[in-house]
């Protein structure tokens, strides 16, 4: 018997809403297989907490959360709060604190219908984009000198480590040689003079390693553009942090919006929890309605089967998602039905038990 024991960090706007719907999946996996059990604990951090306790998590949170295998994270941020607080106290503090250096985002039609793209099946957009999680363009580094004075200057500094950057390169690498795919590298080594010229290096040095891959490198405006006009150029892709949320952002865009991306925050040696949860963030335009598609926040939960070794329920969610998404009776308003958050759970649950 295996046992996972999750962190729930439900979060803002529809994080909530989408969590629950993921968690429901996660009890019915609980269900239908007696060699798998789960436990659950909640923490109420986030903006509302924020506004109440004036700090996003408790003081010694990431020592509260050390001990469970995984986190599940619907999504942080609210108005009233900036976003640069919500992110970086809680999100950011998180993937960094746990090392979770890798993030996964899978970038892959479900059904040719949801894309904007002309003629484009899932054949055409099916790849996993593998963004550098902890350092980069988001390390926090940096300096504001002279505030509010005419000379002011803000100086945001770029970290790229070697560690960092070749065990990024080395992962995406390992990964695009065990499911034989290509491998793209997106970097600005033309403007970028340091940081990316030194990406650039590290993926050819590290590249030697692996003589069977096959690898393109693009700058990011060009892998920008071919996101759009050729995205079956793309297997796997490996990237920094900051363009690998832009470009990810272009790849829910190309396979029917934000309601269908989901991400995990891996830390592949699993010193630490890994946390899993949907790319969106909270939503508040669609917030405490059940407009929101929880599908994303799904994904994330068969990610989390396919990291704890348990691909065979990782293949049954995703293939249960496409078979509801394809058949387009039950679709949440983003995808242009009429369905619920919950109704989707409560499909996806059923298709799961009929399906086993
Ligand atoms: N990982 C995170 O927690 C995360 C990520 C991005 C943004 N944020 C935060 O979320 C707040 C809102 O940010 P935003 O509006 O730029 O991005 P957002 O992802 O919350 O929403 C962008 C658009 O996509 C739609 N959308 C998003 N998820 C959806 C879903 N599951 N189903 C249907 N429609 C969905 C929204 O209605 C909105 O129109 C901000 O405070 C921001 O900082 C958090």
């Amino acid at each position: 018997m295996k046992h996972l024991s999750i962190a729930l960090i439900p979060g803002d706007g529809i994080g909530p809403e989408v969590v629950a719907e993921g968690v429901k999946i996660l009890r019915t996996i609980e269900e239908l297989d007696p060699e798998l059990s789960f436990s659950f604990t909640e923490f109420p951090w986030g903006c509302e907490y924020y506004l109440k306790q004036g700090k996003m998590m408790d003081a010694d949170g990431i020592d509260q959360l050390q001990n469970f295998d995984a986190i599940y994270l619907g999504a942080v941020g609210y108005p009233g709060v900036p976003d640069h607080i919500s992110l970086r106290d809680l999100l950011i503090k998180i993937r960094r604190s746990f090392d979770q250096y890798v993030n996964l985002r899978p970038v892959s039609l479900l059904d040719p219908s949801f894309t904007p793209l002309k003629d484009k099946s899932d054949k055409d957009i099916d790849m996993l984009v593998i963004r550098e999680n902890s350092e980069g363009e988001y390390a926090g580094a940096g300096e504001w000198l002279y505030k509010g004075r005419p000379e002011e200057v803000v100086l945001q500094t770029g970290i790229f480590s070697r560690k960092g950057t070749e065990r990024i390169i080395r992962y995406a690498y390992e990964e695009a040689h065990r499911s034989n795919r290509t491998l793209t590298s997106i970097s600005k080594g033309n403007a970028l003079n340091y940081s990316m010229v030194f990406w650039d290096e590290v993926f050819e040095e590290v590249g030697k390693e692996y003589p069977d891959v096959e690898t393109y490198s693009y700058l990011v405006d060009a892998a920008s553009l071919y996101f759009v006009s050729d995205p079956e150029r793309f297997e796997v892709v490996v990237t920094s942090n900051l363009f690998g949320d832009i470009v990810t952002d272009i790849g829910a865009g190309i396979t029917g919006g934000l309601g269908l991306a989901a991400g995990a925050n891996i830390n592949p040696e699993m010193k630490y929890p890994s946390m899993f949860e949907p790319v969106h963030g909270s939503a508040p335009d669609i917030a405490g309605k059940g407009l929101a598609n929880p599908i994303a926040a799904i994904w994330s939960v068969s990610q989390m089967m396919d990291f704890f070794g348990e691909e065979k329920w990782g293949k049954a969610v995703l293939d249960t998602i496409k078979g509801l998404t394809v058949e387009k009776e039950n679709l949440t308003p983003d995808l242009g039905g009429k369905a619920t958050t919950n109704e989707i759970g409560d499909r996806i649950s059923e298709k799961l038990q009929k399906l086993i």
